[in-house]
């Protein structure tokens, strides 16, 4: 298949050569969002008179056809073209013959990758919204289901105090909302054509640049002919934006594979998400996770891969930046995927009620309460907390529960201490009397689902 260029060669490139430079095994991907940018071109380029009127309408045409083809899922790249750009010039040769040799009029593949690109990033970032969307609702679910549910929380791992389940499950709520505005600022600043840019010092031709802004609904025009060619950031961004939503995945696979261990026992993973052993035949791994897990790796591998290819680039282009596409493309596919099915598992996730209550009588996670108790009657801090530590050291020595110490033990302790301390050795008071905004009050986590629903069904 004929290259972009070639007049100025006495020689064939090498196969060799070809095979090393060529990117259409990948930037096929960009069929779509090139064809779009190139009817915005040739729209511009009639409207300015640039290219006769009548080359437009068939250079228009043309590509219509061909975006057809590629919406229908006919369009087959050709594996012999250097990349999607030649590819689709080729191929709009074809179909009108002579009118498309006009279409390459002021620009350059240089301005055009970027459009592309920035085409690309702009529907992937989009379908990464709604997915985010998506698995919130699903975690929401999970928390409406299990509202009453209360969890041993931990803190270096260790039994701290309990929670709410829901509560625990609105945190990664939370970050997933802090995911979705980093890509829409993404976005924003993606937001910019840098079409018209040309090689890299813009071009003598008339062209009107903010015309194919208005076109392709970009909210900016490139002001910097160079930068545009030059400029990847939103490639960093959005990388780095997909690191992000992969690590809070990876965290919260981690809080599963730990609950649904036979010494947490917590949630129970349906089997049409976990595989079995080739020896043992008892096991039910939660593999799904652990690939989540694993795979939040290879995304932030992408990102040091992008940020180590842009490093050293002396402006304008550089055929280094051809580089850029896989690690994008991997990351938001990769990024997608990985939010699908986690919304999926928490759609059918269970909580095993009756163990999980089992777990949360341990009398060393109301201590902050009791502690509390006495600060509500005028301890200092400091004091309850030596009280507290030596209350424990004593229930711990002789292997006993502070509910069972008794009232006179209690007062020798601290004299504000009354019978009704022992109410608060219960795990339902305990997340009834937490008051402060953002707590694990059971009507603060109520409010907090309710405003999430709405929210995220608006
Ligand atoms: N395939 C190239 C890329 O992805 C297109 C730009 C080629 N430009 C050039 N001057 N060789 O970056």
């Amino acid at each position: 298949m004929s290259k972009l260029w070639g007049a100025r060669f006495d020689k064939k490139s090498h196969p060799l050569a070809d095979q090393f430079t060529f990117s259409i095994s990948y930037d096929y991907r960009l069929a779509k969002y090139d064809v779009i940018g190139s009817i915005a071109h040739a729209q511009m380029l009639g409207k300015q008179g640039i290219i006769p009127k009548s080359d437009a309408t068939k250079i228009v045409a043309g590509l219509k056809k061909l975006l057809a083809q590629i919406k229908s899922g006919k369009f087959k790249y050709d594996p012999k073209a250097e990349d999607i750009h030649t590819d689709i010039q080729n191929r709009l040769k074809g179909l009108i013959g002579k009118p498309a040799d006009k279409l390459h009029t002021a620009r350059s593949r240089n301005d055009q990758v970027v459009l592309d690109v920035k085409l690309y990033c702009l529907d992937e970032i989009n379908g990464l919204l709604v997915a985010i969307t998506g698995l919130q609702k699903a975690i929401v679910g999970f928390g409406k289901k299990n509202q009453e549910v209360i969890i041993p929380g931990y803190t270096h791992l260790q039994a701290a105090q309990v929670v709410l389940l829901a509560h625990h499950m609105l945190a990664y709520v939370e970050m997933l909302e802090r995911d979705k505005t980093r890509l829409q600022g993404c976005f924003m600043r993606t937001d910019v054509t840098p079409l018209g840019s040309c090689a890299l010092s813009g071009t003598s031709l008339k062209t009107d640049r903010d015309y194919i802004t208005k076109l392709l609904g970009f909210a900016q025009t490139a002001v910097n002919s160079m930068d545009a060619v030059s400029d990847r950031d939103f490639i960093v961004e959005l990388i780095a934006d997909c690191s992000m939503v992969a690590m809070h995945l990876s965290r919260m696979s981690e809080d599963l594979i730990l609950w649904a261990t036979k010494e947490f026992d917590f949630i129970d993973i349906d089997a049409s998400f976990c595989t079995g052993s080739s020896i043992m035949p008892h096991k039910k791994n939660p593999d799904v996770l652990e690939l989540m897990r694993g795979t939040s790796g290879k995304i932030f591998g992408h990102l040091t891969e992008i940020l180590v290819l842009l490093k050293g680039l002396p402006l304008a282009y550089n055929r280094d930046l051809q580089l850029d596409k896989p690690p994008l493309f991997d990351t938001a596919e990769t990024t997608q995927n990985m939010l699908s099915v986690m919304a999926e598992l928490f759609a059918n996730l269970k909580v095993k009620k009756d163990k999980v209550a089992k777990r949360i009588h341990d009398e060393s996670f109301f201590t902050v309460d009791v502690m509390e108790y006495l600060i509500k009657k005028g301890a200092s801090h400091r004091d309850a907390h030596d009280v507290l530590g030596k209350m424990v050291k004593e229930c711990l020595d002789k292997g006993i529960a502070l509910s069972s110490l008794s009232t006179v033990r209690l007062k020798s302790y601290h004299p504000y201490f009354a019978e009704d301390v022992k109410k608060l050795f219960n795990p339902q008071t305990s997340v009834k009397i937490k008051i402060s905004l953002g707590s694990t009050n059971p009507n603060l986590v109520a409010q907090q689902l309710q405003q999430w629903s709405k929210k995220l069904h608006a």
